[in-house]
């Protein structure tokens, strides 16, 4: 038989190839090509060797970090940074908190600023934002670095340590930990009265993270959730798919923080003996942030001051709120 060369049969030879070609560029990891590959492929990648070190010293006996991020703009004298530091200090039992807090530095004016005045600091570097600017909420590089921020949360998780993320604008006045639960519990805008209620309006500004598999694969769903909302924050994209079923599938565990324990200017606490931390949020504008924590932290030490019966008399739940902010946030 004589074998002939069939022109149709190199045609569907060179479909085939094609659409595996096409098949193999598309199916590289969503990671590639957005500066974030090394966090899997490279373990002896030089910035994930710091982080381990950084972790390690800064780690509690049971592997659980205080991580908080830092920008040029929190991080001048007189800054948001420097009232964070100072509640640490002047709350009840709060000081030695502060040997396990790890400053994540987003730019290098931030990592210059920490280690003037922190001994555990991180600088996490992010391809392709402009720091000379002004991070504007919501603009595309306010996003990257919060998208940012939630890959790097994956990857301390995915090291093996449980986390408390707290944004630099939340004061510390008490211990938090034992209101923590497994696997992941956050802090609100508006408490609605119970803990498990996915109706709660969560603030990702406060949360600890215990560090097992379902959490990992919880930041990596959330991580890739961001493709399918593009130009959404991280928090409002928490919002949507902490209802969905693969996350219910999971199994995970999300607990809400209640606001008396864990007030902000939202929602603030009014017993101040029972409050853990406050939260400048529902305020936009850093002076005026600055302004009303600066408030936050004088109502604090006069309330510190009180003798024992005198703090009791304060907070009834129909006596006005005991903090003088929000004043200038208020909208
Ligand atoms: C706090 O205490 C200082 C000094 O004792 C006092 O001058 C100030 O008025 C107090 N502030 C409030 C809000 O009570
Ligand atoms: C505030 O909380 C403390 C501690 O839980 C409690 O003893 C006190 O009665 C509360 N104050 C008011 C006015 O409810």
């Amino acid at each position: 038989m004589v074998k002939r060369f069939n022109p149709l049969y190199s045609l569907i030879v060179f479909v085939i190839v094609l659409v595996g070609w096409l098949l193999f560029c598309h199916s590289e990891d969503p990671f590639e090509g957005n500066g974030y590959s090394w966090l899997r492929t490279t373990p002896s990648n030089p910035e994930r060797r710091e982080l381990v070190k950084v972790l390690k010293k800064a780690s509690m006996g049971d592997r659980t970090v205080i991580l908080t991020t830092l920008n040029q703009a929190w991080s001048g004298p007189g800054s948001v940074i420097d009232l964070f530091l100072e509640s640490f200090r002047i709350g009840e039992g709060t000081e030695g908190l502060l040997n396990h807090l790890v400053i994540v530095a987003m730019d290098g004016k931030a990592f210059d600023q920490c280690k003037s005045m922190h001994p555990h600091c991180f600088s996490l570097t992010t391809p392709g934002v402009d720091f000379a600017a002004e991070k504007r909420f919501m603009t595309p590089d306010y996003l990257k670095l919060m998208w940012r921020r939630i890959d790097f949360l994956r990857l301390v998780l995915e090291l093996g340590y449980n986390f408390v993320f707290t944004d630099a604008d939340v004061m510390w006045f008490r211990n938090p930990f034992r209101h923590f639960a497994e696997d992941i519990t956050i802090a609100c805008d508006f408490y609605m009265g119970n803990p498990m209620d996915t109706s709660n309006r969560a603030n990702g500004g406060f949360k600890y993270v215990k560090s097992n598999a379902m959490t990992i694969e919880f930041y990596k769903y959330w991580y890739m959730a961001r493709v399918l909302y593009p130009n959404s924050h991280d928090q409002s994209v928490f919002e949507i798919i902490k209802h969905a079923k693969i996350v219910n599938r999971l199994g995970l565990q999300i607990n809400y923080l209640d606001t008396t324990y864990f007030g902000g200017f939202c929602q603030p606490s009014k017993n101040m003996s029972k409050v853990c931390t406050m939260h400048a949020n529902c305020c936009v504008g850093i002076e005026r942030k600055l302004h009303d924590l600066r408030l936050v932290l004088d109502d604090w030490k006069n309330f510190s001051a009180l003798s024992q019966p005198e703090k009791s008399l304060i907070g009834s739940s129909s006596s006005p709120s005991p903090w003088r902010a929000p004043n200038k946030c208020k909208l």
